[in-house]
């Protein structure tokens, strides 16, 4: 049976980090909000509970989990740092990123986690339903974003009970997500910090920690740098068109800024990321509204949204939706 607690009710909130405490102790699953999107989330000690995940998910269980945990202390038991690591944990932890770094073997997180890797994804995650979670599990989660495979990730509670349902024992629902795209993930390559995947932390605050560049990973298509960046990714079921300058017969409107495209009247339905042209909030509001028109139509025009800042991981994202067909 799954339960549903509203973290937004004082009167719910201890229930519900001790539900899901007991749901993670137990080996069950719990959708559990962060500062990103909604994670699907684990005991990554267990096989059997990180085999729950790949099996609700439909995810290929060569593509490896972030493992969530509460404190820079607990990441070093489970990973050697780079001095280039360490400069990023410092300045973001808790927060939005994941390291992907050289793995102790005797963590005791479980080889289905890491997919079989020397390397091991860790975050401590920011939201203070999450942290209260980590604590009270006292116990490293394995928790990738809480949709179906090759979907959009969940930023509501509602779309991880649309994507995985009665999979999951217990949802956590702390309102949308802040951030509304996952971690940016940072690996190292021969010590050298690489941009693994683009997201809610953006390159330019990474690279004036960083003092240098991120490098790109190197491009080897039998084996990614990150397995989970395949092209057909986070897609809708809609056939995405990208920099759309009008709208056309039987398309919905992905819009953003302040002036709409040529024939936008016409649009089957609108969706502004931003109608100020603030990609904070563009990013907070992309994959709602990627859900919303996938319900509405089948062809979703979008409009053109600047490679600046949190623009990288929204325009990788929707690369990925317009992939997906
Ligand atoms: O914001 C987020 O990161 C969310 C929240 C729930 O924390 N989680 C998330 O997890 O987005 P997931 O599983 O959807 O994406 C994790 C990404 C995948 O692209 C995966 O391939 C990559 O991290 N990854 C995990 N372990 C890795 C490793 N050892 N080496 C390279 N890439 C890894
Ligand atoms: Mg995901």
């Amino acid at each position: 049976m799954l339960q549903i607690f509203d973290m937004s009710d004082p009167s719910r909130r201890e229930a519900g980090i001790a539900a899901a405490a007991v749901a993670l102790r137990r080996g069950d699953l719990v959708g559990l909000p962060t500062e990103t999107v909604y994670g699907l989330a684990a005991d990554a000690r267990s096989d059997q509970a990180v085999t729950a995940i790949f099996a609700a998910k439909g995810r290929p269980r060569f593509n490896p989990l972030i493992v969530h945990i509460p404190s820079r202390a607990a990441a070093e038991r489970l990973a050697a740092f780079p001095p280039d690591a360490r400069k990023l944990a410092d300045a973001f932890w808790p927060g939005p990123l994941t390291l992907v770094l050289p793995r102790k073997p005797a963590a005791g997180i479980s080889d289905l986690a890491t997919a079989g890797l020397d390397t091991i994804a860790i975050r401590v995650p920011a939201h203070p339903v999450a942290r209260a979670v980590l604590v009270a599990a006292d116990l490293p989660v394995a928790a990738p974003s809480a949709n179906r495979s090759g979907h959009v990730s969940p930023t509501e509670a509602g779309h991880v009970v649309a994507d995985l349902g009665d999979a999951v024992a217990v949802i956590l629902d702390a309102g949308p997500t802040g951030i509304g795209l996952e971690s940016t993930v940072v690996g190292f390559d021969r010590n050298r910090a690489t941009l693994l995947r683009p997201g809610g932390l953006t390159r330019a605050d990474i690279e004036r920690v960083l003092r240098t560049p991120l490098a790109i990973p190197a491009d080897d298509p039998d084996r990614p740098a990150s397995p989970g960046m395949l092209a057909k990714h986070y897609a809708p079921a809609a056939a995405v068109r990208l920099d759309a300058t009008d709208v056309r017969p039987n398309e919905a409107l992905l819009a953003f800024g302040p002036s709409l495209p040529a024939g936008a009247d016409r649009a089957i339905a609108i969706r502004n990321l931003s109608p100020s042209g603030d990609l904070a909030e563009a990013a907070a509001n992309l994959f709602a509204a990627l859900r919303d028109l996938d319900r509405v139509s089948g062809k979703i025009a979008v409009m053109p949204v600047p490679d600046e800042g949190l623009g990288e991981a929204i325009n990788d994202r929707l690369r990925r939706a317009a992939e997906g067909r």
